[in-house]
């Protein structure tokens, strides 16, 4: 139920310099560089999702990659929304389009790590598993003292899957 009118599309690398703007603007997200963000766009393009406005502008994107180990899995690295677009269930459609790109090549899971606290990310998520029917476990695989020399909060690992349901598709993706 978008308000405004977005595309969803797979990445170029040429949105890479505009991803990095974005996420940078998505507090709390962890900025990259700008060649993380063009290698996400690039060799990553497939486990990826870009949102657009017809002005050009990108105004979303999800970001993963199939674990080398986990071939069956869609691992969601981020998701950025801009802050004028939120409250529109863009991420959710952007998450659910993806997914169903994905499936058709053989992703039955989901994996994405979630610092505790951060309601609007596990709000998606814990959305997103209903919708496709899906169980999910958590657990902390990074932890603020041992990973993050007390630097950063934990990141609680939500393990999903198989889906069973195939859920609500946008028309692009
Ligand atoms: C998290 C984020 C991507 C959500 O984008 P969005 O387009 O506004 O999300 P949606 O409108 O698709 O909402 C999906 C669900 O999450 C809920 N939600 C969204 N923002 C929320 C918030 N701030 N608090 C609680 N729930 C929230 C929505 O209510 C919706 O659930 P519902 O349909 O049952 O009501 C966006 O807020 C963002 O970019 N935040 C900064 C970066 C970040 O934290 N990213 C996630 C970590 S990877």
């Amino acid at each position: 139920m978008s308000l405004t009118p977005v595309t969803l599309r797979k990445p170029e690398s040429t949105d890479g310099f505009a991803l990095n703007n974005l996420v940078e603007r998505c507090k709390p997200l962890d900025t990259n560089s700008v060649y993380c963000n063009l290698l996400q766009c690039y060799d990553f393009a497939d486990t990826a999702i870009a949102a657009e406005t017809a002005d050009g502008d990108l105004v979303g994107f999800i970001s993963g990659y199939r674990p080398p180990a986990r071939q069956d899995t869609l691992f969601v690295w981020q998701v950025a929304v801009d802050s004028r677009m939120r409250g529109q269930g863009l991420a959710l459609k952007m998450l659910l389009a993806l997914i169903g790109r994905v499936r058709a090549d053989g992703v039955s899971r989901l994996e994405t790590t979630i610092s505790p606290g951060n309601e609007a990310s596990e709000a998606l998520f814990k959305k997103a598993f209903r919708l496709l029917g899906a169980e999910y476990s958590t657990e902390v695989l990074f932890s603020r003292e041992t990973h993050f020399n007390g630097q950063h909060d934990d990141e609680v690992i939500y393990r999903a899957g198989p889906f069973t349901q195939s859920a609500p598709q946008p028309a692009q993706a």
